[in-house]
């Protein structure tokens, strides 16, 4: 699939493992029903945003509070959420093997091109890297052109040159369509406690929230400390939620009384073929049935 069929299919913000497009089928009707009941829907595990887009696809007018600790992941959605210019820069992005090393190989500290390596990263990850096709010749100079860390020695006029001529390369991401995403929606760069809170504290009990945390023992994919699933379960305690995990003993226990459901996902190995693997849907009582 080239770039710009990938971007306008927009199956996932960030395209990165563990996204919930094959568990999908089992978990669309329980969330589609339950976050069209709530008037926030929170995510406070935003990943690769696979649920928040079909979630926003289904009911545009949808409030969605959405989060993510991983420093990665949330420099990305927080430059992407609020920045103009990276909003920009990501729409005219040439495909180019260039700026893709000049991106990979970045350790500065400036948030705007640390975002868009996350953005190469993940998206040659999942792709194998065999997507990318030579650009610009120049493209570090396009690449801090386009990001605006130059100096300020292109005008803005030479940036819009720039951008005219690249467009033959450039995956373009349906902006209109991104702009109906951010609409009344807000992302946090912070843990699952705080943006459950803000939730809590804007919209009381009209929130529907949608877990999908590290499963047990796995939290080293992240690059991220022990996960604390004990603290996951008691600050959902009397909430309106579903929480999506692998099957496992210790998180059976954990939600002992609650609805689990099992599902079995089918994924593509890394080798090629398929892939079973048994997780569950865990699920607070729905008490707006009990009400009817
Ligand atoms: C299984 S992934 C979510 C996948 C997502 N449902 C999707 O479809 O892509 C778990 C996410 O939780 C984030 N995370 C890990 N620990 C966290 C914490 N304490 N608070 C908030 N997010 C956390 C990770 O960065 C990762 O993006």
């Amino acid at each position: 699939m080239d770039g710009e069929a990938a971007m306008s299919k927009q199956n996932t913000l960030i395209p990165r493992m563990g996204n919930k497009q094959y568990a999908w089928k089992h978990i669309k009707g329980y969330i589609t029903t339950r976050a069209s009941f709530s008037k926030l829907y929170c995510e406070p595990f935003l990943g690769s945003g696979y649920v928040f887009l079909r979630v926003k696809e289904a009911y545009p007018d949808q409030y969605c509070l959405l989060g993510d600790l991983n420093d990665q992941i949330g420099n990305f959605y927080l430059q992407l959420f609020y920045n103009e210019h990276f909003q920009e820069a990501l729409q005219h992005l040439p495909y180019s093997e260039g700026l893709f090393k000049y991106l990979l190989g970045y350790d500065g500290d400036d948030d705007e091109v640390r975002a868009m390596q996350t953005y190469y990263k993940s998206k040659t990850a999942i792709m194998g890297g065999s997507s990318m096709r030579e650009g610009n010749s120049n493209n570090i100079g396009a690449a801090k052109m386009l990001l605006g860390r130059d100096g300020g020695r292109h005008s803005g006029q030479s940036a819009k040159m720039f951008i005219r001529n690249s467009n033959k390369y450039a995956p373009k991401p349906k902006m209109e369509k991104m702009d109906s995403l951010f609409y009344r929606s807000q992302f946090l760069h912070k843990d699952f406690n705080a943006t459950i809170d803000l939730a809590t504290k804007r919209f009381g009990d009209d929130v529907f929230y949608y877990c999908d945390p590290p499963y047990f023992e796995t939290e080293a994919v992240y690059g991220m400390p022990p996960f604390d699933h004990a603290g996951l379960r008691q600050a959902l305690e009397g909430k309106n939620c579903m929480v999506s995990y692998d099957d496992c003993e210790y998180i059976r226990n954990l939600y002992e009384g609650w609805d689990i459901v099992d599902i079995e996902v089918s994924k593509q190995s890394m080798k090629g073929g398929k892939k079973i693997r048994k997780e569950i849907l865990i699920m607070s009582h729905d008490n707006s049935i009990n009400e009817i």
